[in-house]
């Protein structure tokens, strides 16, 4: 059984995703063993208490300094025993002692199709404002491993979805969540839990079967 993390910072709409199909068998071998929050009023932290998942909140103002906020992010991670850990709307810059002691162990979901729309400033609704704003036809969803950069590890899986006229970025959002980010985020789980897919010279290579 994988114990998998995911770590959140708003309304956690990729997590209930996850936990709805962990439920209904659509990823297997798979268990949520701890839900983590920078951010106590974080409503993801509602969805896993619902769930009965333990729920966790590790905030940067309740430590000194960033170092010892790290610390305490990994020291959680550690506690539960944790073997993937998902970033699903988690808005902290992810320390690289983190990504050394995890390596190709950590997942992002990012709301466009990676290279386009990311890195530094690109989360959340600006993500959209900045694809309608270039005039694009078709965004999507990447879900990557993590490495030292901002979105630049190995792509896992990508999924298109259109961009229609009269888009707003909340209308575009909803859309990217509902057509790609809600499916390729539990289905990269599944796949890493099922042992379908390896790290090969920073890229990812899919097991057939
Ligand atoms: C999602 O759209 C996710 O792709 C995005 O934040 C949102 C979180 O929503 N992540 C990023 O922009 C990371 N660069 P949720 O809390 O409802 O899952």
């Amino acid at each position: 059984m994988l114990r998998v993390a995911v770590c959140v910072s708003g309304g956690g709409t990729n997590l209930q995703a996850i936990l709805d199909k962990i439920r209904d068998g659509a990823v297997t071998n798979t268990e949520i063993a701890v839900v983590v929050s920078n951010n106590p009023g974080a409503y993801a932290l509602e969805r896993a208490r619902a769930a009965h998942v333990p729920a966790v909140c590790v905030s940067p103002k309740e430590h000194a300094s960033r170092e010892e906020f790290n610390t305490a992010l990994v020291d959680t991670l550690e506690q539960y025993r944790v073997d993937l850990v998902v970033l699903a709307g988690f808005l902290v810059v992810i320390p690289p002692v983190m990504v050394e002691r995890y390596r190709n162990r950590i997942i992002n979901i990012h709301p466009s199709l990676i290279p386009s729309f990311c890195g530094t400033g690109n989360y959340g609704l600006k993500v959209h404002e900045n694809a309608l704003a270039r005039g694009v036809k078709v965004t999507g969803a990447t879900v990557h491993f993590v490495d030292e950069g901002t979105d630049t590890g190995p792509i896992i899986l990508q999924k298109a979805v259109a961009v229609e006229d009269g888009d707003t970025p909340e209308i575009l959002q909803r859309r990217v969540m509902e057509q790609a980010e809600w499916e390729i985020l539990p289905e990269a789980i599944d796949l890493i839990a099922n042992g379908r897919i390896q790290v090969k010279d920073g890229r990812v290579i899919r097991q057939k079967g």
